[in-house]
């Protein structure tokens, strides 16, 4: 099929490449012309595993076109991905002045009928917003199709996450959509993972699974609070808690809470979401209160265990999980800033993202970023863990044994403590 993707974000240039690898035609637009000069020689703007091979065989293919162009790429087009970001405003509602924009574009530039995905994350009703507006701006005697469909790509892990969903989900009340969706998504997933909804409980699903996803995160970071006191142990918890199908093993990971472009913009948006239209609800802002007060918690077992102006500390890990490059909400960076001036100097070192990090920590001059993490321990009074890339589970102990203190705070409960203890490290973890 003929396919445009509006959008070269995380979203949107995943759906683009994996659309054009499983076969169809894809020309994707943005307004950024540097970045679409980078896309076109295959340079790819964040960190996604094993996106860049296939955006270089796409475009070799000719499958994958770049273009900031409407009325070309436009041309005989028969579905439209919309991909563009939908941040939050200073009031937290989601700025939908992208998604206007690329609609007017389409209206001024479309030449037949065409069906549209929403993929960007939209507060509920907003669809039906974005198809009285287009069919307002839209000249011509066509038939514009509409759909919510929603992404559920975590970051690290889109492409795959893409190609293996375990559903996808179609909001739409127009038959069109769904003989167009069967045929775009017939070689990424079997019909039974295709599930119909309407419009708004398609874009409901996309915010109460992140949502709850997010209340996973911080029900279980409250616990670890409570193994804390009672010294007790969250592992056993979790696997405890766990072994009940209902409640199951993911997302049930202790640590500094959760960060990352989605859960905290899409818990407010879906706060906002309540309070614009009056209806009680609690659960949204209460994780997000929970979710902040980790950080807190945290600092505080560093600051209470490590007194000294003249310490200095190294911190392992800036991203906001493992496995990706990006800091948005990062809770590392947020403890580093919260610890910054109680200490002499902060060595941060992160395999991906030091350079987002840099943007993020500007002005924090103790902060002294170095290329490997075990440059400078010697310096150090105490090893901080705070995102839990995969190269922190092998940790050399005789390497951080050369720190002036044997001290460790585990913000991911990524080392075992037993082990550590073991190599003579005082080891605090969260809930361990
Ligand atoms: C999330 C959703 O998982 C995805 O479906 C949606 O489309 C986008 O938002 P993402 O934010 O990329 O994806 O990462 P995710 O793996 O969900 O992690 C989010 C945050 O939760 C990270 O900061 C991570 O460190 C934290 N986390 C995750 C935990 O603290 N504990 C866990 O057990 C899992």
């Amino acid at each position: 099929m003929n396919i445009v993707v509006i959008g070269t974000g995380y979203v949107g240039l995943v759906t683009a490449a994996c659309l054009a690898e499983c076969g169809h035609q894809v020309n994707c637009i943005d307004i950024d012309k540097e970045k679409l000069k980078k896309l076109k020689r295959g340079d790819i703007p964040f960190y996604e595993k094993g996106l860049k091979n296939i955006v270089l065989k796409a475009v070799k293919n000719k499958t994958l076109s770049f273009s900031k162009n409407y009325n070309q790429s436009l041309n005989q087009v028969e579905a439209i991905f919309l991909c563009v970001g939908t941040p939050p405003k200073v009031n937290g509602k989601p700025n939908l002045s992208y998604l206007k924009n690329s609609l007017t574009s389409i209206a001024e530039n479309l030449e037949n009928d065409v069906a549209i995905f929403v993929k960007s994350t939209v507060p509920v009703g907003t669809n039906k917003f974005a198809k009285e507006f287009i069919q307002k701006k839209i000249k011509k005697d066509l038939k514009i199709s509409f759909a919510s469909n929603p992404e559920f790509l975590k970051e690290g892990n889109a492409v795959s996450d893409f190609k293996k969903p375990d559903r996808i989900i179609i909001g739409t009340d127009d038959p069109l959509v769904k003989k167009v969706s069967k045929e775009i998504y017939k070689n990424i997933a079997t019909s039974k993972k295709l599930i119909f909804t309407s419009i708004e409980s398609a874009e409901i699903i996309k915010y109460a699974s992140n949502a709850f996803l997010a209340t996973k995160i911080a029900f279980i970071n409250e616990i670890s609070r409570l193994s804390d006191h009672f010294n007790a142990d969250i592992k056993e918890i979790k696997k405890g808690m766990s072994m009940d199908e209902r409640i199951g093993e993911h997302f049930l990971n202790s640590g500094l809470g959760f960060g990352g472009s989605c859960f905290p913009k899409d818990l407010d948006g879906l706060a906002n979401r309540f309070r614009e239209f009056g209806i009680p609800s609690s659960i949204p802002n209460a994780v997000r209160l929970s979710n902040n007060q980790q950080i807190n918690y945290f600092s505080k077992k560093i600051t209470g265990n490590l007194i000294g102006k003249t310490s200095c500390v190294m911190v392992w890990g800036l991203a906001f999980k493992g496995g990706t490059d990006d800091v948005r909400e990062s809770p590392s960076i947020k403890l580093i800033k919260k610890i910054s001036n109680k200490y002499k100097e902060i060595y941060a070192y992160d395999p991906l993202a030091i350079f987002n990090a840099k943007k993020e920590l500007v002005g924090f001059s103790n902060i002294k970023f170095i290329k490997d993490k075990y440059e400078f321990i010697k310096k150090c009074d105490c090893l901080i863990i705070a995102t839990e890339h995969s190269e922190f589970k092998s940790v050399d102990f005789k390497k951080i044994g050369k720190m002036k203190n044997k001290l460790i705070f585990d913000g991911r409960n990524i080392l075992n403590k037993q082990q550590a203890e073991k190599h003579g490290f005082i080891y605090h973890g969260i809930g361990v």
